[in-house]
């Protein structure tokens, strides 16, 4: 057996001796820990020592799935309170797309996919804070997100869950979440822990991957989590190099706690742990969702004996409950008790603000592909508008806003006022004085009849996605999703409508057609020559409508940029064989298939870029309405690093966001890809103005995972940087000569 790794803050762990209280009604006097006064070490250190077997084991199990008689039914799963020690319950609940599960009177927010398309992390600070203040209205203290699992695969049912291809994006995106979730009492979890990559054979499939992939590609978000103050992380279902991510000592106890600096708990994500020994001791603190009967339980009561038989050590369950307790005190759940049962399920937790901010979401992270003769934005008066396509005509609808599985609002939360693409677009549209006709697709020839009766012409298709499954291939197909849960094989079933056939009948009957996308992930557009305008829209949640008519009539202007690489076919894509996707089974391991991540570090861009394939539309490519200049830019060293400056110029005539973007090319003798993210900044310009923007680069914008020495390695030599508006558009670049130099882990 191993005693594990980290420690608490010093002392946390040396109070914790014989000093048991009894159980008696809780008062200040006899839960000394409730005093803010002392710190998050200090009460956690108190409040340990006075725990017995019983309680530290109801501390580290949870209470079920949906638990009838738990704090709160409509969250994912509880731990449950410990009144005689002032302890709170934990109310877990989802979280990636707004506070889902079975809560009711909360925000749709778009899809986590379209946050991180923003490139924005002031936006994604404000959007957690929302989200954790909702969380809080219903009585929920611990939030299911944000996900950062790498987008290595277009066809991956959750992508829309995550943050992207680039670890650094996704790391940006996701430290501004959970620092605004958390300043509201409420520990974020960044979840699935780790190179939990594809829906196909989640709970089995082994994702094998060489320790530089892992620590350059996979692994980089959850450290920026760790370093941002996350409270949890949630072990994934899937194997990493064989071993279940909810005992692999590798990723739990070298890499998150030692390597990252860990203090907070990882949590099971939900049915993936299999064992009490190997996990207590491998770093898992807590078993969810527990609740025997709902799923196999390895803690509770197995882990109470294994504890009693010496199986598990006093000093490792100690830990598991010191991380938990060390977590709830240093967020402020003691000492910010939200309100439980019908009273919280009753409360509204949406707000105007919060709509609001699902609405400048939505708006800044929707993409401009596409603008042939400047067909965006829609302007009148006079003009007659085509609306097409089911998703534009369902308001607050289960087709196209989100996707689904557990990031999955519930419909039954949306508010009266939420108005589909077609009622908000008809309403702009009048203002402007043009007329709105609609067909909603299904049958083609009514869609080309409106199609050539308009000046204009807009389709909106939709991709349905879901957590359990994957995409079968890269078109965008209709449909409606069932959910059951976890343990369950989820699906999507599609309807008839071809959405390509769509597009192509509308281009040809109206040569001014625009194409609204909702999705998740990428999506192949045979059409993309024969329409003038597309938009992507990703999942825009409950404000769909709201959103998206404003960036159709030029009030905003599309500012996203694309966190992922639109390939332009999957023969294109850096997962060419089975063995690489969906995985195949290996002599000796009935468990199941082995997914072989043999494309490296070549993930996303860095494949294309190395290949010299061009993709349909790049990693970090977004248009506006207006257009800029990037000039004067120039690579210095600095003490730590280096910094690049550079002038960007609003050179149209109308206001606008762009997101310069600086990609660092190594030597090559490092073999690392040719260009990678490093830094980027989002600047708001009104026409003909300039804003010089400087971004320093640390050593770490430079390092390698050196596999030998276990460290990050700094290779002497000469570095270029680049800034460009996307990963294939570089306007200028400077280098910078760097010392050799050994990082540490
Ligand atoms: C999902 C997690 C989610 C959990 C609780 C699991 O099936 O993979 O992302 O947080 O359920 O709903």
């Amino acid at each position: 057996m191993h005693l594990r790794r980290f420690t608490l803050p010093a002392g946390v762990l040396a109070f914790a001796v014989g000093m048991v209280v009894g159980a008696g009604p809780a008062s200040a006097a006899s839960c000394p820990w409730m005093n803010p006064g002392q710190s998050p070490a200090s009460r956690t250190s108190e409040l340990l020592g006075a725990m017995s077997l019983a309680d530290k084991v109801q501390m580290v199990t949870g209470t079920g799935e949906f638990n009838p008689t738990s704090a709160n039914p409509e969250a994912a799963s509880t731990i449950a309170a410990n009144p005689s020690l002032c302890i709170p319950a934990l109310v877990l609940n989802d979280a990636t797309n707004g506070v889902g599960d079975q809560q009711q009177l909360t925000t749709a927010f778009p899809d986590s996919i379209a946050l991180a398309s923003s490139w924005d992390p002031a936006l994604a600070e404000q959007y957690g804070a929302a989200l954790g203040a909702e969380a809080f209205a219903k009585g929920v203290n611990v939030l299911l997100g944000p996900g950062v699992d790498i987008a290595r695969n277009p066809l991956n049912g959750r992508n829309f869950e995550y943050m992207g291809e680039d670890p650094y994006l996704a790391g940006q995106s996701a430290a501004a979440v959970i620092e605004g979730i958390q300043s509201q009492h409420v520990i974020a979890t960044v979840k699935h822990y780790a190179l939990n990559d594809q829906e196909t054979d989640r709970t089995t499939d082994s994702s094998d991957a060489s320790e530089r992939t892992m620590q350059e590609i996979d692994l980089p978000a959850f450290d920026a989590a760790v370093k941002a103050g996350v409270g949890a992380v949630m072990c994934s279902y899937n194997r990493i190099n064989s071993v279940y991510a909810c005992q692999n000592p590798y990723t739990l106890r070298d890499v998150l706690d030692e390597q990252f600096g860990f203090t907070g708990f990882v949590m099971s994500d939900w049915g993936a742990n299999h064992s009490t020994v190997a996990s207590a001791d491998a770093g898992l603190e807590m078993e969810m969702p527990g609740g025997v009967g709902t799923s196999p339980e390895y803690y509770g009561s197995s882990l109470q004996t294994a504890v009693q038989d010496g199986q598990v050590s006093m000093g490792t369950l100690n830990e598991m409950v010191s991380r938990i307790l060390y977590s709830m005190f240093r967020i402020g759940l003691f000492d910010h008790v939200p309100t439980e049962g019908a009273q919280a399920a009753a409360t509204p937790a949406t707000t105007p603000t919060s709509i609001a901010m699902a609405t400048k979401v939505a708006e800044e992270g929707t993409v401009l592909l596409k603008n042939a003769g400047g067909v965006l934005p829609l302007s009148g008066p006079g003009r007659t508008i085509a609306v097409i396509g089911p998703a534009a005509g369902q308001p607050g609808a289960t087709l196209a806003e989100q996707g689904y599985g557990s990031g999955h609002v519930p419909e039954f939360s949306y508010q009266p006022g939420v108005v589909s693409p077609l009622q908000a677009i008809t309403a702009r549209a009048a203002q402007a004085g043009d007329i709105v006709t609609y067909a909603d697709g299904d049958a083609t020839d009514d869609a080309v009849a409106a199609a050539k009766a308009a000046d204009a012409a807009i389709v909106f298709i939709n991709d349905v996605e879901i957590e359990g499954a994957d995409r079968p291939d890269l078109d965008a197909h209709a449909g409606t999703c069932s959910f059951l849960d976890f343990a369950s094989s989820n699906s999507c079933t599609y309807t008839p409508l071809d959405e390509n056939t769509l597009v192509s009948a509308v281009a040809a009957a109206n040569p001014n057609t625009i194409v609204v996308i909702q999705s998740g992930d990428p999506i192949a557009m045979p059409w993309v020559d024969q329409v003038r305008g597309i938009l992507e829209n990703w999942y825009p949640g409950q404000v769909d409508g709201d959103a998206i008519a404003p960036v159709l009539f030029g009030d905003v202007d599309p500012s996203g940029r694309l966190p992922i690489t639109f390939p332009v076919s999957l023969s294109d894509d850096p997962l060419q064989t089975a063995a690489q996707y969906p995985g195949v089974m290996e002599a000796g391991d009935s468990v199941g298939p082995h997914s072989t991540y043999s494309e490296g570090l070549l993930v996303g861009y860095r494949w294309y870029d190395a290949e010299g394939i061009t993709p349909l539309f790049p990693f970090g490519y977004g248009l506006s309405y207006t257009s800029f200049r990037y000039s004067g830019v120039s690579v210095t060293r600095t003490a730590s690093g280096a910094q690049v400056s550079f002038t960007v110029t609003n050179t149209g005539s109308r206001a606008g966001a762009d997101v310069p973007q600086v990609y660092v090319g190594d030597p090559p003798a490092v073999g690392e890809p040719p260009e990678q993210l490093k830094g980027f900044r989002r600047v708001s310009l009104a026409p003909g103005q300039s804003e010089t923007v400087t971004i320093a680069l640390d050593p770490m914008s430079f390092a390698y995972w050196n596999t030998q020495s276990q460290t990050w390695t700094l290779s002497a030599g000469t570095y270029r940087v680049m800034v460009g508006s996307s990963s294939s558009d570089i306007a200028g670049q400077g280098s910078v000569a760097l010392p050799g130099m050994n990082l540490g882990g």
